[in-house]
């Protein structure tokens, strides 16, 4: 080995161990496009992967510094439960999809040694423990509701950090928004551009999905894989008679038992935004699953504009000046959702040396 390698090495340790548990932040599409570049045993440079990216919906540059936003988050747990605290400089530059650079930087990030109690250390690892422990849940809802005092506290969690938290269990409300969630993906499928986009992440078969280790399997998506091959690789089937009301009951059937709908609002007018964004959907939702509750994001709700509009409209969204309700979910109780794929960790760090 040579000096150099070994000290790329040293530099690279206590990051790999970070990494290791990191590389599970959810990701849109489970793209997983953020990758580390380590530049000291204590500093690092992240990334976004423009390769991995979702070009083709409109709000595809802001759900980049979402992720990015969520992967902070995700990252803060995971150090602190390593003893560090995680001192960020932000890079609040546009993300550009065309860029010949493809890797996008956005925070330059420094771990400081944390000194800690004996309980402190206890929750650190606890709450370690529910960041590996999250999933998407895609599965049918039971009908109980999540009681108030739950809701209240992700209420308090989004608040502290200028977004609100808003929920509606009325059932006229919540069957009009999962309806027009429900359309929202026909809608897609008619875009060539997010179709082509949908289609290259969606992986068919557990081998594919396992072989992958990323994007959208059949079986995260509660769908035979076969049904969801040809639903989807033939598109005009979701119109046709016969067999386009069966394909979208099979799917409606994994909206079953929906009570309730969350939603935040807040600023959502530059990559700042949408980083503190990103950052307050993953607290809210790593408190949610500490209270045992899952969720199922309807990004493409958002992200979709005719969508957005008529979810806007139906929960009375407080927007403009730079304010938007800009993310959607379900939740709720399931039983444990299926288990989402990621690609080894290695590949999350870029370890080779550049000119800085
Ligand atoms: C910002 C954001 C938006 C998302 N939007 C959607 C969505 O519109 N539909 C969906 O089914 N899942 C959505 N997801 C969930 C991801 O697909 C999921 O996190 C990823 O596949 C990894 O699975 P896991 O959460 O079970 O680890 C979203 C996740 C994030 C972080």
């Amino acid at each position: 080995m040579s000096p150099q390698q070994s000290t790329r090495d040293e530099r690279s340790r206590l990051w790999r161990a970070i990494v290791a548990d990191a590389h599970r932040y959810p990701s849109p599409h489970n793209s997983q496009p953020i990758k580390v570049r380590p530049t000291g045993e204590h500093t690092a440079t992240l990334l976004y992967d423009l390769d991995l990216g979702l070009p083709a919906e409109s709000f595809g540059i802001p759900f980049a510094h979402v992720c990015a936003g969520v992967f902070l988050e995700s990252l803060s747990v995971v150090a602190r439960a390593h003893g560090f605290r995680v001192d960020e400089r932000l890079d609040f530059s546009e993300m550009d999809f065309a860029a010949a650079n493809r890797l996008h930087r956005f925070a330059d990030v420094t771990l400081q040694p944390l000194e800690f109690t004996a309980d402190e250390r206890v929750d650190a690892q606890i709450a370690l423990e529910r960041f590996r422990t999250r999933r998407t849940s895609r599965r049918p809802y039971s009908t109980k509701l999540v009681p108030g005092s739950v809701l209240a506290d992700a209420g308090r969690i989004s608040a502290a950090s200028g977004f609100d938290f808003r929920w509606s269990d009325d059932p006229a409300r919540v069957k009009k928004i999962i309806h027009v969630n429900q359309a929202t993906l026909f809608d897609d499928l008619q875009n060539d551009a997010v179709y082509a986009e949908i289609m290259e992440w969606l992986r068919f078969s557990r081998r594919e999905a396992a072989e992958k280790a990323d994007g959208l399997s059949a079986e995260a998506m509660l769908l035979p894989g076969p049904i969801l091959r040809v639903a989807m690789g033939r598109r005009g089937l979701w119109e046709a008679p016969v067999i386009g009301p069966v394909i979208k009951r099979v799917y409606l059937n994994t909206m079953r038992g929906v009570r309730q709908l969350g939603w935040l609002e807040g600023p959502f007018d530059g990559p700042g935004d949408y980083i503190e964004a990103g950052r307050t959907f993953m607290r809210v939702w790593l408190e949610l699953h500490r209270h045992g509750v899952v969720l199922h994001p309807f990004g493409t709700v958002i992200t979709n504009p005719r969508s957005h509009e008529q979810f806007a409209q139906i929960v009375d969204a407080r927007e403009g000046d730079g304010r938007m309700a800009w993310m959607l979910f379900r939740f709720g109780y399931s039983k444990t959702p299926p288990y989402a794929h990621r690609r080894s960790p290695e590949l999350m760090l870029v370890t080779e040396e550049v000119s800085r």
